[in-house]
């Protein structure tokens, strides 16, 4: 039976599934698991209100345990269902995905699934020249980094790790081996990072890489967040057009999530994500399997849907089809950062992945 796509009550067909691997990192990244006494320090300083003061202490967090981890085996499986069902592209993330033994395996099982046309990842930089051959073994040719800062001392507070060289290396080296494109986040956060943004965009530039600046989300397990500290996109753009020329690229497609512009003088591009300023949710057509197998079809939805148990139980596709057509009938329509009654999802960004 030829599927009619995943489509949810507001008319969005899901196309795209991001597939977290781990929820382990060798980074603590200040906006995702801050648990350094910078990062505690940081938030110390942005309190005007004491009242609101999380993260006073490093968080302690505890990763889930291999067993409730989805195997390779089980992620393919939902994988070859999803893309019965119209999904096409596939993003691997993490945590950090390359700390997960085998990823290059799983990329090139996924590739070889009948109508997956785009299989990309999501890495902190770190490890990647350790396997980088391997992921290009393994037909993979879209990377994307997370580069928040060039100075080491910021990188440090930032990431909580003395890594900054290695992940410079790290963004060389793929446009090396020609993976392409190659992206490279940048969170960019009031009071932290925002004075290195205009630098952030000349290595783009010179590097020849796609930028991404995000605006800061309430996905931090420190629940430290607050409105004061993201800087909008629109007000990165208005300071990066006052030193770059910029000439506006078209959307690639209607689901895109970043805003594009691209050097008049150089190589590589900039794209703005503004998900709290100007989410994108009328357009989203992402669903997100976290490792210990529940889907999510919002970053900041409360509900999650066990398909672990589904994957492990004797269900045949047919019923797993089933199950997940209704649960993306269910997507919500958006979330509502910003709104009063906004409340944080439990699961922070790295058991989520990006
Ligand atoms: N807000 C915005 N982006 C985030 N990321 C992680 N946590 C946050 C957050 N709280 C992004 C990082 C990383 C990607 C996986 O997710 O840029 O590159
Ligand atoms: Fe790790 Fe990525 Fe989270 Fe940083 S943002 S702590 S690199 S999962």
């Amino acid at each position: 039976m030829k599927q009619q796509g995943l489509k949810d009550a507001f008319g969005r067909v899901m196309h795209d599934l991001r597939i977290s691997v781990t929820d382990r990192c060798n980074f603590r990244c200040l906006y995702c698991l801050p648990e350094t006494e910078e990062a505690s320090e940081f938030y110390r300083q942005q309190k005007a209100d004491p009242s609101k003061a999380n993260a006073k202490k490093p968080i302690c967090y505890s990763w889930k345990p291999k067993s409730e981890i989805l195997s390779f085996e089980e992620i393919t499986r939902f994988v070859r269902i999803a893309a019965r069902m119209g999904v096409h592209k596939i993003r691997i993330t993490g945590g950090e995905p390359l700390l997960r033994r085998g990823v290059a395996a799983l990329i090139s099982d996924i590739r070889a699934i009948p109508g997956i046309k785009d299989v990309a990842l999501t890495s902190n930089g770190f490890l990647f020249s350790r396997y980088a051959q391997a992921l290009k073994d393994a037909g993979l040719s879209r990377m994307t980094f997370s580069l928040d800062s060039l100075d080491p001392a910021n990188f440090k507070k930032m990431t909580g790790r003395t890594g900054l060289q290695s992940v410079l290396e790290s963004i060389a080296l793929a446009k090396r081996m020609d993976f392409d494109p190659v992206k490279v986040n940048a969170v960019i956060i009031s009071g932290l990072n925002d004075h290195e943004l205009e630098a952030l965009v000349a290595f783009g530039r010179d590097a020849g890489v796609r930028m991404r600046f995000i605006e800061y989300m309430p996905l931090d397990s420190g629940k430290a967040w607050q409105r004061e500290m993201v800087v909008a996109g629109s007000e990165m753009l208005e300071r990066i057009r006052q030193q770059f020329a910029l000439v506006p690229l078209e959307q690639a497609h209607a689901a895109e999530t970043a805003k594009r512009w691209k050097h008049a003088d150089g190589r590589g591009e900039i794209g703005i994500i503004a998900s709290v300023t100007m989410p994108f949710c009328q357009q989203c057509n992402r669903l997100r399997l976290t490792s210990d197998g529940y889907l999510r079809t919002c970053l900041f939805t409360h509900q999650e849907h066990d398909f672990k148990t589904m994957l492990r139980g004797q269900m045949t596709d047919e019923v797993i089809m089933e199950k997940l057509q209704s649960v993306v009938w269910n997507k919500e329509s958006g979330h509502n950062i910003g709104h009063q009654d906004f409340r944080q999802p439990q699961r922070t960004m790295s058991s989520i992945g990006g």
